[in-house]
């Protein structure tokens, strides 16, 4: 077999590269995430631990969503929820809501009779 044929068929018989991982999250203060999740008002549906309401709006932390997929849904979200634009929530300010999230506890789980 010609080189070239020859190269082309290794090459497509290779596995390809998996599709790249999402860009990691940039690197925020969960402190002032902490404040800010209060001062925007995330909390008023999400809850002071971003622990959810069934009622108002769900659980965030402490796994969110990757950071691309989440500011894409504050900023343009497609339920219930209201839209927060740049002005309202930079996108450093996002990134510290981010770290907050993360930054929370996993749930444990609850005895039936406490809930
Ligand atoms: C008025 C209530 C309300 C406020 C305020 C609010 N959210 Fe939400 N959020 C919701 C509801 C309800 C949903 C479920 C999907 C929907 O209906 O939009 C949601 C969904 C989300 C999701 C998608 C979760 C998922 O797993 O798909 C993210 C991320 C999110 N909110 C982040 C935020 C952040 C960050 C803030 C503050 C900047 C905020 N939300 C403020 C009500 C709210």
């Amino acid at each position: 077999m010609p080189l070239i044929p020859l190269l082309l068929l290794v090459t497509m018989l290779l596995p390809q590269a998996s599709a790249a991982p999402p860009p990691p999250a940039p690197a925020g203060n969960s402190v002032n995430g902490r404040k800010l999740f209060v001062s925007v008002g995330c909390y008023q549906c999400h809850g002071y631990e971003a622990q959810g309401s069934t009622a108002t709006g769900p659980r965030l932390g402490p796994r969110p969503l990757p950071f691309a997929a989440l500011s894409r849904y504050v900023r343009r979200p497609s339920g219930q929820m209201p839209p927060y634009t740049a002005k309202v929530v930079s996108d450093a300010e996002l990134a510290d809501v981010y770290a907050f999230l993360q930054s929370l506890p996993a749930p444990t789980a609850t005895p039936a009779l406490l809930r």
